[in-house]
């Protein structure tokens, strides 16, 4: 029969500190694993649109093929980089485009032709369609504009 001499003791004084020394590591692990977890969507809700936005690839033009052909009084949401856009046909026949990331909490706004009104349902801030203008409701700015040019083959959209 062979003797196990050469393990150590699994109690007594060094079995007890490897043990606890292991507790606090992975109750310390733990604790930083969960404070990541509450943390991420606390950033998340206080970073401003505009910051997030940046933290995004910038991209400074965008061509929709054929939307020279959108009636008038329509409206085309389109991604401007990651971001939801508008580009308004008004009735007057001028062409208007901006951001449709509310500058309140970064909802995705609505054009409602019926009203003439650019719309966020989710606290019910309003803008003005052809300016961007915050017009009611809790948005602290206006909504960002964009350049467009108009020609044969589509609409094209710049940053201004
Ligand atoms: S997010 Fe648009 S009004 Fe609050």
């Amino acid at each position: 029969m062979t003797e196990l001499t050469h393990l150590a003791p699994i109690s007594g004084e060094n079995g007890e500190k490897n043990t606890r020394r292991a507790f606090l590591v992975a109750a310390g692990a733990a604790g930083v694993a969960y404070t990541a977890a509450l943390a991420y969507p606390i950033y998340r809700y206080l970073a401003s649109p505009e910051e997030m936005a940046s933290n995004a690839v910038a991209v400074t033009e965008v061509t929709l093929k054929d939307a020279q052909k959108l009636p008038l009084g329509s409206v085309l949401m389109f991604k401007f980089g990651p971001s939801p856009a508008l580009l308004i046909h008004h009735q007057d026949g001028r062409w208007i485009s901006m951001t449709a990331v509310c500058a309140h909490l970064g909802c995705t706004v609505q054009y409602e032709p019926q009203a003439d009104r650019i719309h966020c349902a989710c606290h019910g801030g309003v803008y003005n369609p052809y300016t961007g203008e915050n017009v009611s409701g809790p948005p602290p700015k206006p909504l960002k504009l964009f350049k467009v040019a108009v020609n044969d083959a589509g609409v094209n959209i710049s940053r201004a």
